[in-house]
């Protein structure tokens, strides 16, 4: 197929690509660049064995949306473009607002009228907000907690509209839990633009000593050692989902949304361990304050992706932790041989 990619630089936006290139699809990906780097597109053509086509596009442009929906005879769109941190939406609720919700509202609406009737959305697990059942089924309560969340609460309603509306039409929103990892090349991963928020990516820092501790927020949660438990699940694994929704989208109609986690909750000194044991490095860190807003528990049932995508994840913790690390360290090759 014809795969309109947004975000397409990005963490997950990168690694989908690669996946859908090796199964043959044609790409045209979209990027602003506001949080990633046109060179990324040289890793993903070196990782896959094929080219596409980036344009710089923000979708916050209508015209330019437009133009591109009108010209592009797409079969598909694969929606990545946004902001992911509930942190930062908490500061900055409006740009949240713009960029995940007017901007997503404005591609559907042109979608529809340029009759491209397969959407697969990246959608999050903060819809859940803070869940009182484990593990989250997509039965769960629709409870965000932040602007994030609700930004794509918001848009998955829409998205549902638009289907109940256009018999044709079929979404896929993929409710992702933690995305870790790298891809196995060590060429593809995530690259913070500025202080991590996110853990991995911290951890990380420590291991290179690039920042002296980790700041664990919270040691008295109700888990098995207090730090906060989520269900991280390998990048890679959630490209592979994403190439099976697209198939999945293909072939039927209406609105579904699926989780995306491996259905195993870590907390976070596991996963500190791990990393300690994947880095062989020690990881100073430190038990602080809780930070708001935080779950103690989440982890998906990730059993309806299975059911209808044919899809598990396959990678284990230790595995994300080492595929982490062996970029991290590339990303310094790579700078010092730039
Ligand atoms: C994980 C745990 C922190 C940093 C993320 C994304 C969200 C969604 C779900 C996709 C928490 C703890 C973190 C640090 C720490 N993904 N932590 N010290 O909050 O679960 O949400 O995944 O949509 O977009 O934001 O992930 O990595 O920020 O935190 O102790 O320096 O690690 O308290 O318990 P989170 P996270």
């Amino acid at each position: 197929m014809k795969v309109l990619v947004t975000g397409v630089t990005g963490y997950i936006g990168s690694h989908t690509a690669v996946e859908l290139l090796a199964e043959g699809h044609d790409l045209i990906g979209i990027d602003d660049f506001s949080t990633s780097s046109p060179k990324v597109k040289h890793d993903i053509e070196r990782v896959a064995g094929r080219p596409f086509t980036l344009l710089d596009l923000d979708l916050r442009n209508r015209c330019e949306v437009e133009c591109l929906l009108a010209s592009g005879e797409f079969d598909a769109i694969i929606h990545f473009a946004g902001r992911k941190f509930v942190g930062e939406s908490v500061a900055e609720p409006m740009q949240y607002y713009e960029r995940n919700l007017a901007a997503s509202v404005s591609l559907a609406a042109a979608a529809q009228r340029h009759e491209i009737s397969h959407v697969v959305f990246s959608s999050s697990c903060t819809v859940y907000g803070q869940p009182t059942q484990l593990p989250v089924t997509e039965e769960t309560p629709i409870a965000p907690v932040s602007p994030y969340g609700r930004t794509k609460a918001m848009t998955e309603t829409v998205l549902q509209d638009l289907c109940d509306a256009t018999p044709s039409a079929s979404v896929l929103a993929l409710r992702y839990f933690n995305p870790i990892g790298a891809h196995p090349s060590a060429l593809l991963g995530e690259v913070p633009s500025g202080p991590p928020n996110n853990l991995l990516p911290y951890i990380m820092q420590v291991a290179k000593r690039v920042r002296p501790f980790l700041n664990i927020y919270g040691g008295d949660y109700d888990t098995h050692d207090g730090t906060c438990i989520r269900d991280y699940i390998h990048v890679v694994d959630l490209a592979r989902a994403h190439v099976l929704a697209l198939d999945r989208a293909a072939e039927t109609t209406g609105f579904e949304a699926l989780n995306l986690g491996t259905g195993i909750g870590s907390s976070v000194l596991d996963v500190l361990e791990a990393c300690e044991k994947a880095t062989g490095r020690a990881i100073p860190h430190q038990i602080v304050d809780r930070r708001p807003g935080d779950a103690a528990s989440m982890f998906a049932d990730p059993s309806r992706a299975q059911q209808l995508l044919g899809w598990k994840a396959e990678a284990n913790l230790p595995e994300m932790c080492l595929d982490h690390w062996n970029f991290e360290r590339n990303l310094d090759v790579d700078a010092l041989s730039a």
